[in-house]
């Protein structure tokens, strides 16, 4: 619970330059001297960004870059990252996204890292784990201005043998919004931004505004889209370009399936590939979504160009075709245990301003409590159901889950395909069916990941015994 004043939401004065050539995000450097370890230190602190001419701009990076430094690993391998914490006078953690790690090791919020202290995060990649995850700070109540300030990176675990062809590229798009005050600083949070999230003015991708990327016609690119905004639903659509989805969260589908726009809510990923068929001009933008929102200052969703892709005239090295099959993808068994979390929203006025609550079965988050108890290695059925007057995406740490159905006004909706994902939009009004299996024992977080939600209360701890 929180209580604020209403505020106005300031509007976005500066000028972004866009059209720059889209930069690959810096790869974190493997410093094991041998096969299988994946070994490095990623430190958070202060640092200075520039997105606008002549403006400094105040954030926090890991390695000195926002987004993240790539981290590329293999299945298979053992990973061992310092994490070195030198952000002034706060704690933080790094949290693995969606990854399968020993919850000791999953840098939740019951295991701060102090500052100006460091620790090693340490777990084994699985085989069957490639995927395309992430990392982002996760300390009690500071989760969603660490991350808005510039802190998540991107970490792709590479199949051993991966059925998409090389030829394809592998390139990751990284979106995170950002909202600067004229002077090029980032402003405090609204009242607005603590009902809806914390929306930004401005759209980047790797860092950029609307960068550009130059392919031959006749080319097909592999892409993995991150959405890692604190609380911007992405509906996109490539406009000159086919877009077929090959993967989720949690690694690649059993076979591409086409797709007209696609929805990324806050903190999922989608792996495309995309076809390039005629020569011109190609565009990423966004399409409108009403994800419905409190209070004045809705953001224009619609008609952001994210990327711009120049389609030459030289025709492209003949490629190979996209496979029909990518990987089998077992089937949840029956489950043993169903569960019900019921996603509400509280706001009363008082004294003070506006009492807002986020809350999980009529409970705010407590570290201190235990909310669920579960047995590890059992598949159960969760159904989340969201009565409140927003979308809220749903996630859970520690495994990947599949999704069964949706119910909006007692339809009931499948999902197009089978898919190994870590987070799930639960519109308002709707209920999410899903099947999950926590492996490994210990307390894990299932929380709402708009991020501000999340700091708010709308998270819960299920204990795997
Ligand atoms: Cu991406 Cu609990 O977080
Ligand atoms: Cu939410």
């Amino acid at each position: 619970h929180a209580g604020h004043d209403m505020g106005a939401v300031p509007q976005g004065t500066v000028v972004l330059p866009e059209g720059e050539v889209l930069r690959e995000l810096p790869l974190l450097a493997n410093e094991a001297s041998g096969p299988g370890l994946f070994k490095a230190t990623l430190t958070a602190g202060s640092a200075t960004a520039r997105f606008a001419e002549g403006l400094d701009t105040p954030i926090l990076a890991y390695n000195g870059t926002s987004p993240g430094p790539l981290i590329e690993a293999v299945e298979g391998d053992r990973v061992e990252i310092t994490f070195a914490n030198r952000i002034d006078n706060e704690a933080s953690t790094i949290h693995w996204h969606g990854m399968p790690v020993p919850a000791d090791q999953d840098g939740n919020p019951m295991d701060p890292v102090a500052a100006g202290t460091d620790r090693t995060y340490s777990f084994d990649l699985p085989e069957g784990s490639a995927g395309s995850y992430w990392y982002h700070p996760h300390p009690h109540g500071k989760t969603a201005e660490q991350v808005y300030r510039g802190l998540a990176g991107v970490f792709v675990v590479k199949p051993k043998a991966d059925p998409i062809p090389a030829a394809y590229g592998d390139t990751v798009l990284v979106f995170t919004d950002l909202r600067l005050a004229a002077d090029g600083t980032l402003p405090d949070n609204t009242m607005t931004d603590l009902m809806n999230g914390r929306v930004g003015d401005h759209v980047l991708v790797n860092g950029q505004k609307n960068p550009t990327l130059t392919v031959p016609f006749g080319a097909k690119r592999r892409f993995r889209l991150y959405n890692a905004t604190n609380a911007r639903f992405l509906r996109l659509s490539f406009d000159g370009a086919a877009m077929t989805i090959i993967g989720t969260d949690g690694g690649l589908l059993e076979a591409p399936v086409a797709a007209g726009d696609i929805l990324l809510s806050p903190a999922e990923r989608l792996e495309l590939v995309v076809s390039f068929d005629k020569p011109g001009a190609a565009s990423l933008a966004t399409l409108d979504y009403d994800r419905g929102w409190m209070g004045p200052g809705r953001p224009a969703d619609a008609g952001l160009t994210l990327l711009t892709v120049n389609v030459s005239q030289t025709e492209a090295d003949p490629v190979p075709p996209l496979p029909d099959r990518l990987r089998p993808i077992a089937q949840l068994g029956a489950p043993a245990v169903s569960r019900r979390f019921v996603f509400t929203e509280t706001m009363a006025m008082n004294a003070s301003g506006m009492e807002m609550g986020f809350l999980i079965n009529g409970a705010a988050f407590d570290m201190k409590r235990i909310d669920v108890v579960a047995k590890a290695g059992q598949v159960e059925l969760w159904e989340i159901v969201n009565e409140a007057d927003m979308d809220h995406p749903f996630h859970v740490h520690g495994t990947q889950f599949q999704v069964i159905e949706h119910e909006r006004g007692g339809n009931i909706s499948k999902p197009a395909y089978r898919a190994w994902k870590d987070t799930v939009n639960v519109a308002r009004g709707e209920t999410v069916r899903l099947l999950l299996r926590q492996d490994r024992p210990g307390p894990r977080m299932y929380h709402c990941h708009i991020l501000e939600h999340e700091q708010l209360g709308m998270m819960g701890v299920v204990d795997v015994q």
